[in-house]
């Protein structure tokens, strides 16, 4: 078991990776506390766990832009069980538009819950780390860490952050034993991937379009991203820190 007797904190969890990382991780042996803004998500995903009779789970409603309501609960979560890894991992898209077309109210959104979020959750979980000497902060990117994708201005934005952000963190949290990563998805079957092809003319064009893209020909499942996020908060990870891991059936090197 490689996450036996940790505590792993994931936002985001009521959907596609973070639900599949909050499984993954108990499946290691992790207790998972599963946060999301949606109670019905979180709590199915908080099922999955227990009929899986997995390492156990229970669920906070948590909003990550909140980030007084943030600190209440891992603090409350590391009286409770301890703390040893945060995956923040909640995020949203928005649809494809030229950069001049983006409303403010859009990018205001996609930043407040996409870089305020990551902000706020290292925020609340850094001193709980830090204190005890050890633990791991996995962050979820997106290629869009890595390259510019068209009509994906505010997105890229966001999550060009989370990667560099992210090293910063391990370098300051570093010479107290904690690590910190970023993990970058390709396109990823999950209900945000639905949205953006939801939003296209054509949704089964543009998804086969995007399939034929990638050299693998298809699209990421969620327990692929799941498993990379289970590496960086294990101690087979333990000598890499500042690190951005791109996962994405090769379409970032082809
Ligand atoms: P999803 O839409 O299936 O799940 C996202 C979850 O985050 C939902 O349960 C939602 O309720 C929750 N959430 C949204 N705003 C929140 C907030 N303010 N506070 C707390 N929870 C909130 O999305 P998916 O695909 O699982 O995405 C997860 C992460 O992976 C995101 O950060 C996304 O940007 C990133 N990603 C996804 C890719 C994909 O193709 N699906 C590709 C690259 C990165």
């Amino acid at each position: 078991m490689r996450l036996e007797d940790d505590t792993v904190f994931v936002t985001g969890a009521g959907s596609g990776i973070g639900r599949a990382a909050a499984k993954r991780c108990a499946s290691e042996g992790a207790y998972v506390v599963v946060t999301d803004v949606d109670e019905d998500g979180g709590e199915e995903t908080v099922a999955h766990i227990e009929d899986a009779d997995a390492g156990g789970a229970e669920f906070r409603k948590l909003d990550v832009t909140d980030g007084d309501a943030f600190d209440e609960v891992v603090l409350d979560v590391a009286e409770d069980h301890g703390l040893d890894v945060m995956v923040n991992n909640a995020g949203v898209g928005h649809p494809p538009e030229s950069m001049e077309d983006v409303a403010d109210s859009m990018f205001e959104f996609v930043l407040d819950v996409n870089v305020k979020g990551v902000w706020n959750g290292c925020g609340a979980a850094l001193p709980v780390l830090k204190e005890q000497g050890h633990g791991a902060i996995v962050n979820v990117g997106s290629l869009a860490s890595i390259l510019g994708l068209p009509k994906q201005a505010a997105y890229s934005l966001s999550k060009g952050a989370v990667l560099n952000f992210t090293r910063a963190i391990a370098a300051e949290a570093g010479p107290y034993g904690v690590r910190a990563n970023t993990v970058c998805p390709g396109f990823t079957d999950t209900p945000l991937a639905e949205k953006f092809f939801a939003g296209q003319d054509d949704p089964a064009a543009a998804r086969e379009k995007m399939e034929a893209e990638y050299p693998l020909k298809r699209l990421g499942e969620p327990e692929e991203i799941a498993d990379a996020i289970l590496f960086l908060a294990s101690d087979e990870a333990s000598w890499i820190t500042g690190h951005g891991l791109v996962v994405d059936g090769g379409f970032s090197t082809s």
